[in-house]
């Protein structure tokens, strides 16, 4: 009878629920997928986060260092090339919490498979996670190679070692080198099993990391979602067509219904949408065609270029899972910023960080429309304000771009797409938006 219990408890911790961290919240007892290819999505600093930083943090210093990595994080993505000399970002020194993208998915990898809480990206294309031996690596949790019997090592020749960032060749396996926020990795190309919900797929191409420097890497890895050659979609193209579709949930929330649904059975049959485009500057990215922005009900004045889609130069609008706030060109973000500060009256506009736009009185916002070719999305307060948790102080979660020669790219971030469907389906060409409570 104990006996039956104990793999009664087995069987249901290892396929029907996993406990994220059961130090932090009661409820936080967690499906391991919704259905057939959904698998549930939490945020890292979500009460149910086994990545959380510690609660004596205030509400000021978390935000505003998320707001300080999404510049690394923007100074990355837009980078045209990788260049030796720019690929090592210097760090704040003394940074303690790990700071990273935002959103956490349970995968496995390997045979027995090995469970491991990777962050999503849909801006980069690579897979990685901590290695056993790895130097460096924050993680008590690594994959252990060594017990996995379908774990292979990929040598130089592979076709994929050419595809992977700035690759070198260490004896005859492939070595390959990247940055990421304010961090460096080194790593092993390698392939394995991947597990996502019920579906096993063989083969897939990541990297196996064997040093680390920096604070600022997804302790259990990344699990890139972009559009090249080597991220999820394309590695599951047999399987999922290059479709998905997320919901981000709110950061304080402890319900597990956001979710990662992979492939085109089981999306939003009516969903509107706007063309997806692909921009060979950045090909990983998720561009979109962002033709102007309403605030309440006036449509403000952005200088066409400052929207304007840019083969040469890279501009144009992504959507991204890994930025906190959005980020639009400095004369868009101008343009926005003097339009809701006009509809606040007389309220005295104070500054928190990098957010210019704050007022320590209660204001009721303007709702704010993103108008795309062929689709209106209108954000509601939610998507738009963050208050301090005394309440205090309410600020326009939105900043201009980082004043650089590259800030030609407008980010739809994650804060502005909590609680909506987002439906990335490459075979079509389209990005859909749908308002849902996921929180
Ligand atoms: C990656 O390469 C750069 C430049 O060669 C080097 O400075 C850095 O230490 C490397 N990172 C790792 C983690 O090995
Ligand atoms: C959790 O999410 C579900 C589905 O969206 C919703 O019906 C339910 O009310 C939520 N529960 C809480 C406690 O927020
Ligand atoms: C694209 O950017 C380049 C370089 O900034 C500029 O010369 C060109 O006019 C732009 N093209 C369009 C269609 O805006
Ligand atoms: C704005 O700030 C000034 C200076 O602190 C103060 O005199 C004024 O009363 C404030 N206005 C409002 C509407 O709160
Ligand atoms: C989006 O809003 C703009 C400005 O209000 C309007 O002109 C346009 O027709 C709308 N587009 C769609 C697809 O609803």
């Amino acid at each position: 009878m104990t006996a039956f219990f104990i793999s009664l408890l087995f069987l249901l911790s290892g396929t029907a629920a996993h406990v994220i961290n059961p130090n932090h919240h009661p409820k936080c007892l967690v499906p391991n997928r919704v259905s057939t290819s959904t698998i549930p999505l939490f945020h890292v600093h979500s009460p149910c986060s086994a990545f959380r930083p510690p609660d004596s943090l205030s509400w000021e210093h978390t935000v505003l260092e998320l707001q300080a990595q999404d510049n690394l994080r923007l100074e990355q993505l837009t980078r045209t090339r990788p260049t030796a000399k720019k690929s090592v970002v210097p760090l704040a020194p003394g940074r303690q919490i790990i700071q990273s993208p935002t959103y956490i998915a349970r995968v496995q990898i390997g045979t027995p498979a090995q469970v491991m809480l990777m962050a999503i990206d849909t801006s980069n294309d690579m897979a990685w996670v901590p290695c056993l031996a790895c130097v460096g690596c924050s993680s008590p949790v690594v994959f252990d190679n060594s017990k996995s019997s379908t774990f292979a090592s990929l040598g130089c020749q592979a076709a994929q070692c050419q595809q992977a960032p700035t690759s070198t060749c260490s004896g005859s396996s492939c070595i390959f080198n990247m940055t990421y926020g304010g961090s460096s990795l080194a790593a092993s190309l390698s392939q394995d099993v991947l597990t996502v919900a019920t579906d096993a797929i063989t083969g897939y191409t990541f990297g196996c990391i064997q040093k680390a420097t920096g604070t600022s890497l997804p302790p259990q890895g990344l699990l890139g979602l972009g559009r090249g050659s080597l991220s999820l979609p394309s590695q599951s193209q047999n399987l999922y067509q290059s479709t998905f579709s997320y919901c981000l949930p709110s950061p304080k929330s402890t319900n597990f219904s956001g979710s990662l649904r992979l492939g085109p059975v089981g999306q939003p049959k009516r969903i509107k949408s706007t063309p997806l485009l692909k921009n060979p500057v950045r090909p990983s990215l998720y561009y979109v065609n962002l033709l102007g922005i309403r605030v309440g009900s006036k449509v403000v004045n952005i200088p066409a270029s400052a929207l304007a889609f840019n083969t040469t130069n890279g501009g144009g609008t992504i959507f991204d899972s890994g930025t906190v706030y959005t980020r639009l060109v400095a004369p868009a973000y101008a343009a926005v910023r003097d339009e809701f500060r006009r509809r606040m009256r007389n309220a005295n506009v104070t500054s928190l960080g990098g957010f210019d736009t704050c007022y320590t009185v209660p204001i009721a916002a303007p709702t704010m429309t993103l108008i795309f070719e062929g689709m209106n999305v209108t954000l509601p307060a939610e998507n738009l304000l963050i208050h301090s948790t005394a309440g205090s102080i309410t600020c326009l979660a939105m900043a201009g771009a980082p004043d650089n020669v590259n800030s030609v790219v407008n980010v739809i971030a994650s804060m502005q797409q909590q609680n909506h469907r987002v439906l990335i389906d490459v075979p079509n060409s389209r990005l859909g938006v749908a308002r849902e409570t996921c929180s």
